[in-house]
């Protein structure tokens, strides 16, 4: 039910890419593309795959001609740039078109007019969805770099959010070991018992003294048949969320699910509840690749099917929703997104807010940060996903350094654009699942790691759903999760999430020696993050790569806390020093340290 599998295996290259038509154009939906050169696409694409020396393909009859220009023994674009060629191009009104990255990969393909025929079968017609380039992880204006000049502290605040939370959400979600399953061997299908076996940990006091109430179902738990009012049902071969509702419920915890934006396509001839509308003749024609078609919102009726299904879903007891692939944002992911599907949004927030339930809307992934959408995300949404997936796909753990870094720089990006727009923040941050519970050969990095991890995570005030297999928990683990440290910084930071402050000059950059600080608050209290996160791994925002361990000074002008005298405790070790004028910590590659202060 997912192509995120395919995505990070393409974003690793990060080659800006670029494609263009060319060629005679001819008016798409007055002929179609034929089989014949389809199958010809395909199976050049297999020989280029194959041999990678191999420049040309065609086929007998040439109608179709294809070329790759590999760069330094490299073609690993070729899916990406001719499936832009043919979507874009061949099948969107141009005879031909071209693909290349900055890595010199070039790609080529022409259809001569024996591709284009009545009696073609594959009908040519404009994209209804998205057109952006698939390998680009960059959307144009969406992330802006915030002016990296922080001057005097402000302090950040939040405020409650759309639907009334005044926290992130706290508790476990599935996705981590549905997409790398081999983490947890007790793991074979996403089922209602394997669920259960997860969450049932969730309810032990030390978890549900810190909050962690939430049992949050992935992708995989609805199916595409609907009911009689085109309303998403859960796999009754895999679950019944009545029933797991209520056991949710019972053992005092919460329950999440996954959904996209649009409809089942299969509902096209239901009758929205309460109207005698069909929900086929209030659709915008755009069929999202994952068997969802996109509605048309500014059609009656499509707001009346998002609160009937919010109805039958809080019929279930459905605390939490995760709606992913929202646009502007989700970058290319294998399915046709429109470009801006962020209606979406509120008429999910409308429903929730008129079914008067509490129900959670997290909104999924790497959103558009810009001056335009931040605001709204701001207003509907409970959390925004602001990165792409952290997950070690195709390995043996949950997670890896690289994606880690990445993620923590999306939150100095994300935090300091909502910094400069000088109001409460009234989202919180979704960082993707928090891998710290696992030992060390499970997890994917060192304890060392997890903790710095864990720090980060709780000074953002992201959302603290878990995603390690929470039947092989270690020591470290549980007291991350669990200690009452965790619990004290986590309800600081949900009022006074942490921002960058460059050691030396108080700045908001991308730094392998960083400094962050959360509040103070008007209790005068702090909390002060100190970080090393070693050698950049590509994706960090900084560019250098330190050796061993590194002194890392920070002045209490740069935090911008001059003018008294500050103890700073550091968390895990329980020292303390007093401090006036700077502080330095001796930290080893991936190493933070965590300071309690207080005036
Ligand atoms: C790969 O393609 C090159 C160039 O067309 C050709 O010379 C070579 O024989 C091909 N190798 C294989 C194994 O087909
Ligand atoms: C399909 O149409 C083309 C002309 O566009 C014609 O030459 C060809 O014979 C047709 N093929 C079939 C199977 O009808
Ligand atoms: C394209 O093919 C479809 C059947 O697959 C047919 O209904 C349609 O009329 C064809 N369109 C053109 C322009 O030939
Ligand atoms: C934000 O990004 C979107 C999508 O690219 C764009 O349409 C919009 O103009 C941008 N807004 C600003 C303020 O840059
Ligand atoms: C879930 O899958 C497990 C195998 O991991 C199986 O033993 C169990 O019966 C399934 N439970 C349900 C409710 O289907
Ligand atoms: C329910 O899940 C099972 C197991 O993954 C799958 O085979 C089946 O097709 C699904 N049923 C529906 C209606 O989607
Ligand atoms: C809707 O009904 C029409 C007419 O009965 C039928 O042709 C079409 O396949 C149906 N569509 C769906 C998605 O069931
Ligand atoms: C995107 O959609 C929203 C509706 O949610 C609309 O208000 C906004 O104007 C649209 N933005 C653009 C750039 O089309
Ligand atoms: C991970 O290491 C622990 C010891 O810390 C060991 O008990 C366990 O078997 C290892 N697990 C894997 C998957 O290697
Ligand atoms: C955090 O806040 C919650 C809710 O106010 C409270 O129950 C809990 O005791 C606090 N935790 C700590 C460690 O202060
Ligand atoms: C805690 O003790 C270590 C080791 O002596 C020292 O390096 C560090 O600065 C101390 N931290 C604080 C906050 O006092
Ligand atoms: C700092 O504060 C802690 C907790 O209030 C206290 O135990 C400790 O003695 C103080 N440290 C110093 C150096 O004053």
């Amino acid at each position: 039910m997912t192509f995120k599998l395919f995505i990070v295996l393409f974003m690793v290259t990060n080659a800006a890419a670029q494609w263009q038509c060319g060629g005679t154009t001819y008016t798409p939906g007055s002929v179609n593309f034929t089989t014949e050169c389809m199958q010809t696409a395909q199976n050049c694409i297999s020989q280029f795959a194959a041999n990678i020396s191999q420049e040309y393909c065609q086929d007998t009859t040439g109608n179709l001609y294809m070329q790759q220009i590999p760069s330094n023994g490299n073609n690993n674009d070729y899916t990406s740039a001719f499936q832009d060629i043919l979507d874009f191009c061949l099948l969107d009104g141009s005879y031909t078109g071209t693909w290349a990255t900055d890595d010199g990969q070039w790609f080529w393909m022409a259809a001569g007019s024996g591709c284009y025929s009545s009696n073609g079968t594959i009908p040519t017609n404009g994209p209804g969805f998205c057109v952006q380039d698939r390998t680009d992880t960059v959307i144009n204006g969406c992330y802006p770099q915030p002016d990296p000049n922080s001057g005097a502290l402000q302090v950040l605040k939040t405020g409650p959010t759309g639907n009334g939370f005044t926290g992130p959400a706290r508790g476990w979600n599935s996705w981590g070991i549905q997409a790398t399953p081999a983490t947890t061997p007790s793991w074979q299908v996403f089922n209602q018992s394997n669920v259960i076996k997860q969450c049932s940990v969730l309810a032990q006091p030390e978890f549900k003294q810190m909050g962690y109430d939430l049992c949050s179902l992935d992708a995989g738990w609805s199916t595409n048949v609907v009911d009689e009012y085109g309303r998403i049902q859960y796999n009754s071969t895999l679950f019944d969320l009545g029933e797991l509702g209520d056991y949710l419920h019972g053992i005092d915890l919460k329950m999440g699910v996954y959904i996209i934006p649009g409809v089942p396509c299969s509902a096209a001839n239901r009758t929205i509840q309460g109207t005698d509308i069909l929900i086929g003749d209030v659709l915008n024609g755009n069929n999202n690749g994952e068997d969802f078609c996109d509605w048309d919102f500014s059609k009656d009726g499509v707001q009346q099917w998002h609160d009937s299904l919010i109805e039958l879903w809080g019929s279930w007891g459905v605390d939490m929703i995760k709606l992913d692939f929202i646009t502007p944002g989700s970058p290319y992911n294998g399915a046709n997104l429109v470009c801006n599907n962020s209606a979406a949004v509120e008429a999910y927030h409308n429903a929730i807010a008129q079914s008067g339930r509490q129900i959670r809307l997290d909104l999924s992934w790497k959103l558009c940060r810009n001056e335009t959408y931040l605001p709204l995300w701001s207003k509907f949404g409970e959390s925004m996903r602001t990165d792409q997936d952290i997950d070690n796909y195709g390995e043996d753990t949950f997670v890896a350094w690289q994606e880690v870094q990445r993620a923590i720089d999306n939150y100095r990006q994300y935090i300091s654009l909502q910094k400069q727009r000088g109001v409460a923040i009234t989202i919180y941050p979704d960082m993707d699942n928090l891998f710290v519970g696992n030992a060390a050969n499970v997890t994917g990095v060192s304890d060392t790691q997890r903790i710095t991890i864990m720090n980060h995570w709780l000074g953002a005030a992201a959302n603290l759903v878990i995603g390690s297999d929470l039947t092989q928990l270690d020591a470290l683990g549980i007291q991350l999760l669990t200690s009452s440290q965790s619990g004290a910084f986590a309800n600081f930071s949900a009022q006074y999430p942490m921002q960058p402050r460059n050691p030396g000059s108080g700045n908001n950059l991308a730094q392998q020696l960083q400094a962050w600080i959360a509040g103070p608050s008007q209790e005068t209290e702090a909390y002060v993050i100190l970080a090393n996160y070693g050698p950049d791994q590509g994706a960090s925002g900084f560019d250098t790569s330190l050796a061993g361990v590194q002194a890392v000074t920070v002045s209490l002008n740069d935090l911008g806390i001059s003018g008294q005298a500050w103890n700073f405790t550091d968390v895990w070790n329980g020292n303390s020093t007093v401090v006036t004028g700077s502080f330095t910590a001796y930290l080893n590659e991936y190493e933070s340290q965590l300071l309690h202060l207080k005036s």
